[in-house]
């Protein structure tokens, strides 16, 4: 009984299909996220990066970043996914700036014809978890199966590992042992 729950389990991560993480991350708390996301999935990871950088001068960043939330901004694109229309799982990972997404998630979402697919996102943030982003996140992704994401401080994000392991199994994209 027990193995063939397990086997229905491998059969339902495996009928999900081919699977992306992209995210994007100034100080490397969500990248640590994504990659223990990609790391037990398989899934392809894709940095969503600008065409120009963000200072690393924390002040700076915060400044742009606030502006460009104020301007309703649309910071370009430095890559593309080379084929979205592959991938049926879309993982989509970002810090919570000033309440939100970071503009570029707005650029890279509205670029990207998600609808059809299993859409799935994750967050590092302060203390202000999700803010507003998930509402924003429903607007710009009509008609995808939204799943339950994972939010998580970026104190923690490092040793986020075993949560992350927790949430996939919960949400039924990986099958647990
Ligand atoms: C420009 C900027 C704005 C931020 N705004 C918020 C915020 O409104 N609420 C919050 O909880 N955290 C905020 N933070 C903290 C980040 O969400 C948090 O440090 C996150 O883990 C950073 O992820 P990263 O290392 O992948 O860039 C902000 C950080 C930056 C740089």
């Amino acid at each position: 009984m027990a193995s063939a729950v397990a086997l229905c389990g491998t059969a339902q991560a495996q009928s999900k299909g081919k699977t992306l993480v992209a995210y994007f991350s100034w100080g490397g708390n969500t990248r640590e996220v994504a990659k223990y996301i990609q790391q037990q999935t398989g899934g392809d990871l894709f940095e969503i990066t600008t065409v120009t950088p963000y200072s690393a001068d924390y002040n700076e960043c915060v400044n742009l970043a606030k502006k460009e939330q104020q301007d309703n901004a649309r910071p370009p694109l430095a890559a593309e996914v080379k084929d979205m229309a592959a991938y049926d799982v879309v993982f989509v990972g970002y810090p919570n700036w000033w309440g939100s997404m970071p503009m570029v998630l707005f650029t890279f979402l509205e670029k990207y014809d998600l609808r059809g697919k299993t859409v799935i996102p994750f967050c590092t943030h302060g203390s202000g978890r999700w803010g507003r982003s998930l509402d924003d996140l429903k607007k710009l992704c009509p008609d995808v199966t939204l799943l339950e994401g994972f939010a998580v401080s970026g104190n923690s994000a490092r040793r986020s590992k075993d949560d992350v392991v927790k949430w996939l199994q919960k949400i039924g994209i990986t099958s647990s042992k």
